[in-house]
């Protein structure tokens, strides 16, 4: 099969498109016959190395975590899929070193969902890691009720700009950060209020949020607890020291601090099909910046890693 593999970690030159032999699925898991995949950071943080004591150094390795496409072969546990059918979801790096920057890749069975026939295989490969980080952050970590008020922090990029969406239809009254350029764009998704991150420290706001959904990263629960209710939650998508002790101490006091993390828990695939819904139904529409071949990725991940994406870019394979 055609694949965009590394045979070391580095910079965006240590990719290649080769040939390289078609896996075979594990019993509990799907060969997917891929259509799309898109650019998340997690990606361009195992090319570089970052993630190298958690993941296995099996090469070469084909990156690429969102996936949406045909199932062309299952493992012999496997009941819930059968060849032919449509579906998108996540490869899992931790467990196959074959990710969807290829024509094929394996996913969990448990990663993965039946792809909705009115969902473009295309929008389906932008939603997986991106919506579901910001999908968990309100569902089951900052629990949000209609009526109450967030901050999203980082709200123009693949997880923000899911995120706006998702908490808009969940009632919140949303107070958003991005700089200058994606005001109006991040007001057009549902922010009531959008401030300029670089012509304001947000840490100087008066307001304060029952739920911080810290997108970016760029807060941390030290800096972000003043700006929480009694009974407020800060979430992160990147872990850091300040959040890890937060975590444990406000096991105790009123204010929560947490680290979302799209891929965990028994129900992704609900999770996945739930994000599918809101999608059908107009609630949250996928913002895809830009469609890209397999070629264009070492540049798309170079752009990523500057860290002002719009949205999301979708490859092709
Ligand atoms: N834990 C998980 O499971 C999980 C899942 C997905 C992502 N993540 C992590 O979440 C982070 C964001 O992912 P992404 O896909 O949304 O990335 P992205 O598409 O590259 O978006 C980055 C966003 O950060 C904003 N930003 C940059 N500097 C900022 C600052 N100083 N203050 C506030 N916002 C700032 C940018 O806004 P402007 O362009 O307007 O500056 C842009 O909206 C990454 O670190 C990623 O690794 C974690």
């Amino acid at each position: 099969m055609r694949a965009l593999t590394i045979h070391e970690y580095g910079a965006p030159d240590v990719f290649k498109v080769e040939e390289i032999e078609k896996p075979k699925p594990g019993s509990h898991q799907v060969l997917i016959e891929v259509k799309n995949s898109s650019i998340n950071p997690v990606d361009w943080k195992i090319r570089a190395g970052h993630l190298s004591l958690l993941i296995p150094k099996h090469w070469p390795r084909v990156l690429g975590v969102d996936c949406s496409g045909i199932v062309a072969e299952v493992g012999d546990s496997v009941r819930s899929f059968a060849p032919g059918d449509a579906v998108f979801g996540m490869s899992n790096p931790l467990r196959s070193q074959y990710g969807a920057y290829a024509q094929y890749c394996i996913c969990d069975k448990d990663s993965i969902t039946k792809k909705p026939d009115g969902l473009s295989f295309s929008d389906a490969a932008s939603i997986p890691v991106a919506a579901l980080t910001a999908y968990k952050a309100f569902k089951l970590q900052i629990k949000l009720q209609p009526g109450q008020k967030v901050l999203i922090n980082g709200a123009s990029g693949g997880v923000g700009s899911f995120a706006v969406q998702i908490a808009k239809a969940m009632g919140a009254k949303i107070t958003a950060t991005c700089s200058a350029d994606n005001i109006e764009f991040v007001r057009s998704l549902g922010a009531d209020e959008v401030v300029d991150y670089k012509e304001q420290d947000i840490r100087t706001l008066s307001e304060k949020f029952d739920g911080i959904f810290d997108a970016s990263a760029k807060l941390n629960f030290a800096a972000a607890t003043r700006m929480l209710t009694k009974h407020g939650v800060y979430v992160t998508t990147v872990p850091d020291p300040f959040t890890v002790l937060g975590l444990l101490t406000s096991i105790l006091g009123g204010k929560k601090a947490y680290i979302v993390s799209a891929g965990s828990g028994a129900f992704v695939s609900q999770e996945l099909s739930a994000i599918a819904e809101m999608v059908l139904s107009g609630q949250v529409k996928p913002i895809i910046a830009k469609s890209v071949s397999l070629e264009e990725v070492p540049d798309s991940q170079k752009f990523s890693e500057a860290g002002h994406a719009r949205g999301k870019t979708v490859i092709d394979i």
